[in-house]
């Protein structure tokens, strides 16, 4: 049996997705006394400086984190998946498989709706800043400007771009299924139910998309030589390096918590410092090393060890 399911029983899933649609994601009033997202996926959990930090000030931080990170849920997948996926479609491998095909199509307008629900969290979250705009804390654009550059810079660049998509996928699908099946945090209770219920819907489609993801993938590595996987794996690290180190957003949600809060002032350095001291993204490193998490990122590396490197995040 294979370890993902065939491209005829991903499009009968997705159609049927696709007619069981409920309404539209329209979350109501936030509770805005409980946290967002869980604290293990915010960065300074992960430094001795987080246990310094008063109650009210960690379930702010998590809030501004839970926003920030809706947005760069946004930003991978209209910037980066939607550009890949529309290059994989006009691709021509795609002429023979025109099932895939069809099953690329409908990935596409669920990432659209991914999209709109996260703005509209957000707008709940804070009127304030995204009633007229989607990013804050991000840079828009950056994942475009890097799926942009490896498209057109990089040779045999599917199979690198494709690589990174299904990562993302598994960890956003991990994301997902810890929120829904623990929606307590560590020590701010129970998460804000809008998120939970986001993260839901979420994983009803993400959950078909890493299956489709590991069905273009398969494919691609059964035409790439040892040299190809080389190079690609080469370049993929680079690439992760620089998506996986905490940077420009974390240090927009500290300046912005310091400037809601102005007792925090004194302690903005230290905070800046602690986040620089964090190595590669946490939560990612807890990901790959949960049991049953990441699971075809796991299949492909053991089948071909130049990407066995990908194990070094986990530490
Ligand atoms: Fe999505
Ligand atoms: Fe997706």
């Amino acid at each position: 049996m294979s370890a993902w399911l065939e491209p005829q029983a991903l499009l009968a899933l997705s159609r049927r997705a696709r007619e069981e649609a409920e309404d539209a994601f329209a979350p109501g009033d936030v509770d805005m006394s409980r946290p967002f997202i869980h604290e293990e996926f915010t960065q300074l959990f992960h430094t001795p400086l987080y246990a310094e930090l008063d109650d009210a000030t960690r379930l702010r931080y998590n809030q501004l984190s839970g926003m920030s990170s809706n947005e760069l849920f946004m930003m991978f997948e209209t910037g980066f998946t939607n550009r890949v996926i529309r290059r994989v479609l006009n691709h021509r491998m795609m002429k023979r498989d025109p099932v895939l095909r069809e099953c690329l199509k409908i990935m596409l307008e669920e990432e659209k709706a991914h999209t709109k629900m996260f703005a509209a969290l957000n707008r709940r979250c804070h009127p304030g800043i995204y009633s007229h705009r989607r990013f804050y804390f991000t840079r828009p654009g950056l994942f475009d400007a890097l799926a942009l550059w490896v498209l057109t810079h990089v040779p045999q660049h599917l199979l690198l771009v494709l690589w990174l998509v299904m990562i993302m996928e598994e960890f956003s699908n991990y994301i997902s299924r810890r929120t829904i099946h623990d929606p307590r945090s560590d020590t701010l209770g129970e998460l804000e139910p809008a998120f939970v219920e986001l993260h839901q819907r979420h994983l009803r489609d993400e959950a078909r998309h890493v299956q489709i993801d590991a069905n273009l993938i398969d494919r691609l590595l059964a035409q790439a030589g040892g040299f190809k996987r080389r190079s690609n794996a080469r370049i993929l690290r680079y690439l992760m390096d620089q998506i996986l180190t905490p940077r420009r957003a974390g240090v927009a949600v500290i300046r912005h918590l310091v400037g809601e809060q102005a007792r925090l002032r004194d302690q903005e350095a230290g905070m800046l410092a602690a986040l620089r001291s964090l190595g590669s993204e946490p939560g990612f490193a807890r990901a790959l090393r949960a049991e049953r998490e990441m699971k075809l990122t796991r299949l492909f590396m053991e089948r071909f060890a130049e990407y066995r490197f990908i194990d070094a995040y986990a530490r």
